[in-house]
């Protein structure tokens, strides 16, 4: 689909891609006629990012890419065919970093790899983290290109061109959640149940990550109260512990910071419908996603 598209540059990650890649330049008649095909090198930088181990993907075992003697070796196979073009180098150490110290490594371990010609492209991936919660401090966009750029400059070819895939920062704070508070129970703990959950938000569940939360109409204050999803698993609690001022049933309860990876990993556990998107500006709205119907779940039954 790739190369069919014309797609600028393709990423390789391993020998078995570039042997797809000299396949289809080889016998596909739509591919062939683009060669040369751009192509960069996905690297292991054997950097330890301090973040979730399932978002860390710079680390000596990850599952992204070739270690540096392996993309050695790749990049003199590239170099050897004239259908593709090695352009550069692509890394990426893992999401949600708050310190800047190990974009600055892998800048370092890429480097290793040896001078790939005066105009090389270094992908630097993502990574910049977001504030979830009141304490996070993530680091500023001007911290994290500086970081980069210093260290580019350090160990780069002063005219390598560098690219950045910065996904979660760009988008996570242009989302709240809405839910509608279900239940309240007061016991030991207060638990308060929400009209989702895992099926919208898996981000605690995968990651750990913590989020805030508000009643809509009694913002600030309150005691600590967990927030539970609906779905069929102790597993299924979207925040322990967080402040939450008299909660009522029928309150709306509203989660910041949900705008990355929350809508892409939602799903229909349990058969639960995945909620709309509503753009909101300037006192307007429009939907953009309407809400899933029982009818989209029934819909590939055959
Ligand atoms: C190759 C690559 N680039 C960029 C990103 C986005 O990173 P982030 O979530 O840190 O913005 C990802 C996310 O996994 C990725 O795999």
């Amino acid at each position: 689909m790739a190369l069919r598209a014309g797609a600028g540059t393709v990423v390789v990650d391993n020998f078995d891609d570039i042997d797809r890649l000299e396949h289809l330049l080889e016998h596909d008649r739509e591919a062939r006629a683009r060669a040369p095909q751009r192509v960069l090198i996905r690297v292991i930088p054997d950097v330890d990012a301090d973040t979730h181990e399932a978002m860390a993907t710079g680390h000596r075992h990850s599952k992204f890419g070739l270690a540096v003697p392996d993309a050695v070796r790749a990049a003199a196979r590239l170099r050897g065919d004239e259908r593709l073009l090695l352009e550069g180098l692509h890394v990426h150490v893992g999401s949600q970093l708050l310190d800047t110290a190990p974009f600055a490594r892998a800048v370092e371990a890429i480097a290793a790899i040896g001078e790939l010609g005066e105009h090389a492209v270094y992908d630097l991936g993502g990574g910049l983290g977001v504030r979830y919660t009141y304490a996070d401090r993530p680091p500023t966009i001007e911290e994290y290109v500086r970081t980069l750029t210093d260290a580019a400059r350090k160990h780069l070819p002063a005219t390598a061109r560098l690219l950045i895939e910065p996904g979660r920062s760009l988008v996570a704070g242009a989302a709240t959640t809405l839910y509608r508070a279900v239940t309240v129970k007061h016991g030991p703990r207060t638990l308060v149940a929400v009209d989702g959950g895992m099926g919208d938000n898996l981000e605690p569940m995968l990651y750990g990550q913590r989020f805030e939360a508000t009643v809509g109409t009694r913002v600030g204050g309150g005691v600590g109260c967990d927030l539970m999803g609906r779905h069929c698993e102790s597993g299924d609690t979207l925040i322990r512990d967080v402040p939450l001022r008299d909660p009522r049933v029928g309150d709306v309860i509203a989660v910041p910071v949900t705008g990355a990876y929350c809508l892409s990993l939602a799903n229909n556990y349990n058969g639960a419908r995945r909620p709309p998107v509503v753009f909101c500006a300037d006192g307007t709205s429009r939907e953009v996603v309407r809400r899933e119907t029982y009818e989209d779940l029934l819909r590939r039954d055959v």
